[in-house]
């Protein structure tokens, strides 16, 4: 999907149902075009899904009309937001800053546009919903989204004009000792509906002895868009990506059939599921995964705080010499780095999860690397917390903070990278920072059993394979600000950050499709890397309708930002 002239594409759109000669294929049916469904056609419907079909509005919409309004609290809260059904936890994606004119809901604003939230959203319950919401759509050529947290740093669970399938009600979690894929006993796993939160995951893994690989955060959904993009995990360096510890999916297809897919059934679908992008697919009902015996490890918080971005530059390149350190114990480490807004100075918070290994292995691994940078001048340490706990309890977490402007831009770092040139570190950080960069996070969960799973035949990209880190870089804005500065920090990443990032990363670097560009130039090889082609012929055999399309995703070069019309 392109983001060049799209007023004028929608308006084509709109204007004309002729659609394009050259794919065969028409704009799908939005209110107004001859093929819309009338009020009889969505109350059958309704109906048919047990009255589940819900009107969506935006959320400042859903706020500002419900008694009391929203405390700041609960916009917040991606736990609240979740219960508004057409809220995005970015509150961006619900803007239609492209759209002609462009059509905004603030949350403090005098007016609202309906922006880029779905019309309708059937809150489904039951298979039978989905493969009726899906039957639905099809046959009405209707715009369809999925979301299951809504957490997407891409937008891709939100599009205008379209009906959306909200999957958060899908929450079953059921363990068993011994999984079966055809004959064969897999062991140990979990099956969980694709709108489970990682919190009740891990809490009910505790209750039972077990840990799976999940994110680091409380309402990400496993089983919704991290598998299907690959998974990272505090567990990842230890036990390997999401997506190498499912065994299985049931998923309700294009055609409303709901199929089992598996190594064995389906094979050619559980490739793709398992890295090749969220939302292309179909809609999942369920997944089942591996779950380890649970343990005990240690949680580390650490902050630095430096002076100015040369101080700051010098500690990323210490923290890249050191980047190795955890490698024994295959653990892992998110090293945030923010802008103090106020001064010249910035911090860069450690949260390490140290594998199965007591406080004070933990001071022992961290020491090096800590001692050295309390050496550093203008860099001091703010914090410092070790805990020790089942890993099941340090991963949890009560909610996510949601509610404002995001967008992000990501690369994987080659391991090799900082085994060659860690000084290239600090230089990248120091021009990022001088650029303006609000934040860079870094997230070491890669290497380790990651690399050791590069053998699996999976749409997992290989960049993961030979990363040792991914970095994110998050730009954020206020709705105060005008238009053209809202556009341009949402092309920050491609104008100016990723030319710097290339840097280290290399020309011809991955990125986690999950938490990256939705404007990325190249994203079938970025994101995809050479799955691109296996993956657009599964596409075609799975979806050949192009039902569920998503920005940068697979098929979606065929379509407008929107996925309402081909171009
Ligand atoms: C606070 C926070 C922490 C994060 N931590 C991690 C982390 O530790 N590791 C990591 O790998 N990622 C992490 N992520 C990124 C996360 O993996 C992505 O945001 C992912 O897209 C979330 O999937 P979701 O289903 O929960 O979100 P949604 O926004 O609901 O959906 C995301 C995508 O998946 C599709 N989708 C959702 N449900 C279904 C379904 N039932 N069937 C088919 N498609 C579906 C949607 O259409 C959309 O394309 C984090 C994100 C946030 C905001
Ligand atoms: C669907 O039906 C329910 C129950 O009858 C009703 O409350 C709801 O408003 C209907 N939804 C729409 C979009 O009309
Ligand atoms: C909007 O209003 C709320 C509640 O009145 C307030 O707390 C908040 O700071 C205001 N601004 C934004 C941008 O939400
Ligand atoms: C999946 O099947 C292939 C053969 O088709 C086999 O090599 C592989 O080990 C199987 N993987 C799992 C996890 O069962
Ligand atoms: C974790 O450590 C506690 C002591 O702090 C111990 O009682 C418990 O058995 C350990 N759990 C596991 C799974 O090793
Ligand atoms: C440390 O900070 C001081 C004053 O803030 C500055 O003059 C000096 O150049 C800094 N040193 C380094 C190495 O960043
Ligand atoms: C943790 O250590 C115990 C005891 O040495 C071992 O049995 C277990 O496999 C380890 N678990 C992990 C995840 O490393």
């Amino acid at each position: 999907m392109k983001s060049t002239a799209p007023s004028a594409a929608l308006l084509l759109c709109v204007l004309s149902r002729q659609g394009h000669a050259a794919s065969g294929r028409q704009c799908r049916n939005v209110p107004g075009s001859p093929g819309y469904p009338d009020a009889a056609a969505w109350n059958a419907f309704n109906e048919t899904i047990a009255g589940r079909l819900v009107n969506a509005v935006p959320s400042a919409k859903f706020c500002a009309d419900r008694l009391g309004g929203c405390t700041d609290v609960e916009w917040s809260s991606a736990l609240f937001r979740n219960t508004i059904p057409g809220a995005m936890n970015g509150v961006n994606w619900e803007q239609g800053y492209d759209l002609f004119p462009p059509s905004l809901c603030y949350r403090n604003g005098t007016t609202c546009g309906q922006g880029d939230v779905p019309l309708y959203s059937a809150e489904v319950e039951t298979v039978a919903d989905v493969q009726a919401a899906v039957k639905f759509a099809s046959t009405y050529d209707l715009r369809l989204v999925i979301k299951s947290s809504g957490h997407d740093s891409l937008g891709r669970s939100t599009a205008p004009q379209s009906l959306r399938i909200h999957t958060s009600k899908l929450n079953s979690i059921s363990f068993t000792g011994n999984f079966f894929v055809g004959t064969q006993d897999m062991g140990a796993a979990v099956t969980v509906g694709s709108g489970v939160h990682m919190n009740d995951l891990y809490q009910q893994g505790k209750a039972n002895g077990r840990i799976t690989v999940g994110a680091t955060a409380a309402t990400v959904c496993a089983a919704g868009g991290y598998v299907q993009g690959a998974g990272h995990s505090a567990l990842a360096p230890t036990f390997g990506l999401g997506a190498d510890n499912v065994f299985e999916f049931l998923i309700v297809v294009a055609s409303g059939e709901l199929i089992q897919v598996n190594n064995v059934t389906n094979s050619d679908l559980f490739y793709a599921l398992r890295g090749g992008g969220a939302g292309s697919w179909g809609v999942i009902v369920s997944a089942t995964f591996r779950t380890f015996p649970t343990f005990n490890s240690t949680g580390s918080v650490i902050t630095l705080a430096a002076t100015d971005n040369t101080a700051m530059a010098a500690l990323a390149t210490l923290h890249a010499e050191h980047i190795f350190d955890l490698d024994a114990t295959r653990s892992a480490q998110y090293f945030y780095l923010f802008r103090d807004p106020t001064s010249a100075g910035s911090t860069m918070t450690l949260t390490s999860f140290l594998i199965n290994q007591t406080v004070a292995q933990s001071e022992a691994i961290l020491a090096p690397f800590l001692t050295a940078a309390q050496a550093l001048p203008n860099i001091t340490v703010v914090s410092s917390t070790y805990t020790f706990a089942l890993i099941n309890d340090l991963l949890f977490m009560a909610d996510d903070s949601a509610g404002v402007n995001l967008v992000v831009g990501s690369r994987l770092i080659p391991a090799a990278a900082y085994k060659n040139s860690p000084e290239m570190v600090g230089k990248v950080y120091q021009q990022l920072l001088d650029s303006g960069a609000q934040a860079i996070l870094g997230n070491l969960v890669a290497g380790g059993q990651v690399a050791d799973n590069a053998y699996i035949d999976s749409a997992v990209t290989p960049a993961w394979r030979t990363a040792k880190t991914h970095i994110i870089l998050a730009n954020e804005w206020l709705d105060s600000i005008p238009l053209d500065q809202i556009n341009a920090r949402r092309s920050l990443f491609k104008t100016t950050q990723l030319p710097i990032l290339e840097q280290l990363s290399g020309p011809d670097a991955g990125a986690y499709s999950n938490e990256a560009d939705v404007m990325e130039v190249d994203f079938q090889t970025t994101f995809f890397g050479p799955n691109y082609g296996k993956l657009t012929a599964i596409k075609s055999k799975y979806d050949p309708e192009d039902l569920f399309i998503v920005g940068a995703g697979v098929g979606s070069e065929r379509w407008d930002e929107w996925g309402l019309c081909p171009v």
